[in-house]
């Protein structure tokens, strides 16, 4: 069983599937709604809390203008992300640009909408000054190398391209202070799809440590903190999901203790969460095509890893529910694949599931961050529709399908004058 009861029952999604056809993405609005108060509600302590939503989870404009009306900020990271905001007239500091290896034209980008810049080292510092206006907001990533351990998606922080040392923040600090820049934050983001309370509260416990620091070896005064995003979601049954509560609470005590005494106080809490926002709120359905025993058994569906990578690229594990088979007993194990010329397109790999039938429909959970997202065409498979529905039983397309069209448009086909086919064999 998953943690989260499916949120529709077949009736919903037969009606769905009768205009839409699989495969496709659909997210459960009240379930996103009620994520984000949850996370609100943990930091209430804290006047100012902001969290971000990391629109590269799921970046679909009707997403990040629901959390937008839920108080949510936006965190981008590339030009496509911050055209979503302005699209949507969400600038100025409910935009936060969190990028790395970033060019000039992105930063004038940013700073156009007015948000508040992270910058991923000093050296970003001598692009700001290439811009025509100097953004009145920055804050630094901070990577702790040796000091902490990442984990398996992120890695270790010492061998990640992001953020930079202590010693280059505080420089960093003096150089924008130099330019005319006096509002500060800081920022990290050590682990991703976290479940343990204690590592996220690491997180806190050393940036406020590094703000305080900063306050006595440079006089910055930051104004806010961004502990980043991170907050995992329990994709494997037995998993437990973040007590928000608990994590807030958490990070309060430290705020407490540390952040109160140095004088820094009243200071914003931030965060960038992407995952732990959509994440459980998104499902791939998929409707099976094909099963072959070979080796095994293989139950081929009509979506691929290009409708969600995480199990082929990282051996994600999500659930797989068979709609209208939930409550029916295993009957035996089988790989759940695509059908890309990869041995990866597998969506599960030896799951034990119920009897399963050509034309059955799989719903993938927990495929609502980093999925659809990351999709893209090899073997000229196409990106699907993105739904969005209600506890009301309202359903809108908030992406289309793509089309083959699509997939040719950037494509320049030779003209045929100028073909020079082997005629004898074409
Ligand atoms: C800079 C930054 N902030 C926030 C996030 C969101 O993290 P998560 O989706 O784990 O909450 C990411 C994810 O990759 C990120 O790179």
């Amino acid at each position: 069983m998953h943690y989260r009861p499916l949120p529709f029952d077949t009736s919903l999604i037969t009606s769905i599937v009768a205009e839409h056809p699989t495969p496709f993405h659909l997210y459960h609005e009240d379930g996103i709604r009620q994520r984000v108060r949850e996370l609100y509600q943990a930091f209430a302590w804290n006047e100012g809390f902001r969290q971000y939503f990391a629109v590269k989870a799921t970046p679909n404009p009707h997403i990040v203008a629901l959390l937008a009306e839920e108080g949510c900020g936006a965190d981008c990271s590339s030009p496509a992300e911050l055209v979503i905001c302005d699209r949507l007239g969400i600038g100025g500091d409910a935009v936060m640009f969190t990028s790395n290896n970033t060019t000039i034209e992105e930063f004038g980008m940013a700073a156009d909408l007015g948000a508040i810049i992270n910058l991923d080292g000093p050296h970003h510092i001598e692009q700001l000054k290439a811009l025509p206006k100097l953004p009145k907001f920055v804050s630094f990533r901070f990577n702790p190398g040796a000091e902490r351990a990442g984990n398996v998606i992120i890695g270790d922080p010492k061998e990640a391209k992001f953020g930079c040392t202590r010693e280059q923040i505080a420089a960093g600090y003096a150089q924008c202070r130099e330019l005319g820049i006096e509002r500060f934050g800081l920022h990290a983001m050590i682990v991703s799809n976290e479940l343990q309370v204690d590592s996220l509260l690491a997180t806190a416990e050393m940036l406020f440590e590094l703000a305080v620091t900063i306050k006595q070896t440079t006089g910055v005064e930051v104004e806010f903190i961004n502990l980043g995003g991170g907050i995992g979601v329990p994709y494997r049954p037995g998993e437990k999901e973040v007590d928000l509560a608990e994590f807030g609470t958490g990070v309060h005590a430290l705020y407490d203790s540390i952040i109160e005494p140095s004088g820094l106080a009243p200071l914003r809490v931030m965060m960038e969460n992407g995952r732990s926002i959509t994440g459980p709120f998104g499902y791939l359905l998929t409707r099976v095509i094909n099963i072959k025993d070979s080796y095994k058994r293989y139950i081929g569906v009509d979506a691929t890893m290009s409708n969600l990578m995480r199990p082929g690229m990282y051996g994600a594990y999500h659930h797989l529910s068979v709609l209208g088979k939930e409550q029916d007993p295993n009957v035996g194990k089988a790989d759940v694949v695509g059908s890309l010329c990869e041995n990866n397109d597998k969506f599960a790999v030896d799951r034990e599931l119920p009897e399963v039938v050509v034309g059955d429909l799989v719903v993938i959970h927990d495929a609502g961050a980093h999925g659809h997202s990351m999709g893209f065409q090899y073997n000229g498979r196409l990106r699907s529709a993105e739904l969005l529905f209600n506890d009301n039983g309202d359903v809108k397309q908030i992406r289309r399908a793509e089309t083959l069209d699509d997939y040719f448009a950037t494509v320049e086909f030779p003209k045929a004058a100028d073909l020079r086919l082997a005629e004898d064999r074409y």
